[in-house]
């Protein structure tokens, strides 16, 4: 009786985990399309929707172009998001951004999912 009781549980729970987890992913793409617009377009074209061309002059490549990089994944882009291209020998390089870890997860994800379209 219990253990029938255990398995109607799993199958009842089963499509609201797979249902969370999407939703998860879902939530990730939307925030890190919010931190694109918000972080990086002073440099960039960061997202088709941005309201107002980017600040800096000449502009960072826009995303569109970077997405084309065969070597584009969301490793590549994470490690580039962790560490400094700006220095004495790379003065016009971008600065760090200085994220934190769940926030260079939700760029990758919002970038991913425009990569795959
Ligand atoms: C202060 C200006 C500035 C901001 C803000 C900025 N970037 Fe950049 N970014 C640059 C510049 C300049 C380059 C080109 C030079 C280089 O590769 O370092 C660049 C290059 C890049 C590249 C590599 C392009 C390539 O093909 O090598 C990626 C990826 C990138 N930026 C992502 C981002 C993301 C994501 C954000 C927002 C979190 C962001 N950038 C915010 C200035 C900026």
């Amino acid at each position: 009786m219990r253990i029938k009781f255990v398995l109607l549980l799993t199958c009842l729970l089963q499509p609201t985990l797979a249902w969370s987890q999407d939703a998860g992913d879902a939530d990730d793409v939307r925030q890190g399309h919010r931190l694109a617009s918000e972080l990086c377009s002073t440099c960039h074209v960061a997202t088709p929707d941005q309201a107002t061309l980017p600040i800096r002059h000449p502009p960072a490549p826009p995303f569109a172009t970077i997405l084309k990089r065969k070597d584009f994944t969301a490793e590549w882009l994470t490690n580039f998001l962790k560490t400094t291209h700006r220095g004495l020998d790379e003065p016009n390089g971008m600065p760090n951004p200085d994220l934190a870890d769940f926030q260079i997860k939700q760029i990758a994800a919002y970038l991913m999912s425009v990569h795959q379209q």
